[in-house]
């Protein structure tokens, strides 16, 4: 996976929404993307709060301290502010300004048309989001992505079309205004939609997360207990891995071998499931283990992580006000004495 022209570093930009503290689904499918991307390229990772608005404006709970908390799990997971540029979406106004101009020649069918707001919209049912701040969700995330210029964008395949829309933005706006913003790809990481303990996608809000500050007996205790393929229902009813939640964390963690057993035993009835799970548990507490440890650790370093958030967000924001002096001198807005340095 690689985003930008062979031998010069690609630029990546992704963003999360701070809802609390994080869960296995985020670090196999999002964060561990990320830390790999820092390895050969200048990356952008920021909590993305003003997107909390579009769907919890009548609640905004507690953003900042969420942002914070979500920051620390962030550099646990190996994020290296030495080398990204960690930030805050809405410290840095400039966001705001693109979309603004964005908006301005955005058709509304290709914001209806978006799968995540016909879907969203339908399964969020507690509140009113026909609001234009919902409809303009992905407005906002391609002003994210193009501020910085990205290549490359690290996402899960639900967030593909946003992607995908961010294009065709950048491709409208060169075309009205002249050549300004690459067209960036998704990164889509090799791991999607990990299962929670019930099968359905993991998420906190149905109950199902491994949360990463989980201890050991903890997580056994959940996993064991994890969905599996329902033709296993007696010891001695054969199943297929294919068919089974539980096998998907299998697949991420096991050896060829222990893959070899695991398929071998449970299409024959060789194994039980709790015997099969063992093997997958195991793997899964090694992994979150040094995760805890480190977390604790940056956790003792009193107002570390605001320092962190402070200095990526002023390199954010020199970059940000140079593509903002570009934007507005391509559309003929260049304010004399406006402060576009
Ligand atoms: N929409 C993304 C999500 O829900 C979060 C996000 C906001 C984002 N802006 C972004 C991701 C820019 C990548 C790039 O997960
Ligand atoms: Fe899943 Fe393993 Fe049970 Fe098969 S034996 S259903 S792979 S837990």
């Amino acid at each position: 996976m690689s985003a930008g022209q062979p031998g010069r570093p690609g630029v990546v930009v992704s963003g999360m929404r701070p809802t609390g503290r994080l869960h296995l689904g985020h670090l196999l499918g999002t964060l561990r993307n990320w830390v790999a991307l820092q390895a050969d390229h200048r990356c952008h990772f920021f909590v993305a709060d003003w997107h909390v608005l579009t769907t919890d404006y009548e609640k905004p709970r507690d953003v900042g301290g969420f942002a914070e908390e979500m920051v620390l799990d962030w550099l646990a997971a190996g994020i290296d502010p030495e080398r990204s540029i960690v930030f805050r979406q809405s410290a840095i106004a400039e966001h705001a300004e693109l979309a603004l101009l964005f908006g301005m020649f955005t058709p509304v069918p290709w914001l209806e048309r978006n799968p995540t707001y016909k879907e969203q919209r339908e399964q969020l049912v507690d509140r009113d989001l026909s609001t234009y701040g919902f409809l303009g969700y992905p407005v906002l995330q391609a002003a994210d992505i193009l501020l910085y210029k990205a290549n490359g964008v690290p996402v899960g395949v639900d967030q593909a079309p946003h992607v995908e829309l961010t294009r065709e933005i950048a491709r409208r706006f060169n075309h009205l205004y002249g050549e300004t913003f690459p067209e960036p790809q998704a990164l889509l990481s090799p791991v999607s939609k990990v299962p929670g303990t019930d099968g359905r996608k993991m998420s906190k809000s149905y109950g199902n997360a491994i949360q990463l500050d989980e201890d050991p007996g903890q997580i056994e205790a959940r996993l064991g207990r994890m969905a599996t393929d329902p033709r296993r229902a007696r010891r001695t009813d054969p199943g297929d891995p294919a068919d089974c939640p539980a096998h998907a964390l299998h697949r991420v963690y096991d050896t060829p071998d222990e893959l070899e057993w695991v398929d071998r035993g449970c299409k024959t009835a060789g194994i039980g499931c709790l015997e099969c799970k063992k093997v997958m548990i195991r793997h899964v507490v090694e992994d979150l283990e040094p995760f805890r440890e480190k977390r604790r650790e940056l956790a003792a370093r009193p107002g570390w992580v605001r320092e962190v958030i402070e200095d990526g967000t002023s390199k954010a924001r020199a970059i940000a006000r140079t593509t903002m002096a570009e934007v507005r001198s391509a559309i003929g807005f260049a304010v004399p004495g406006g402060g576009d340095s």
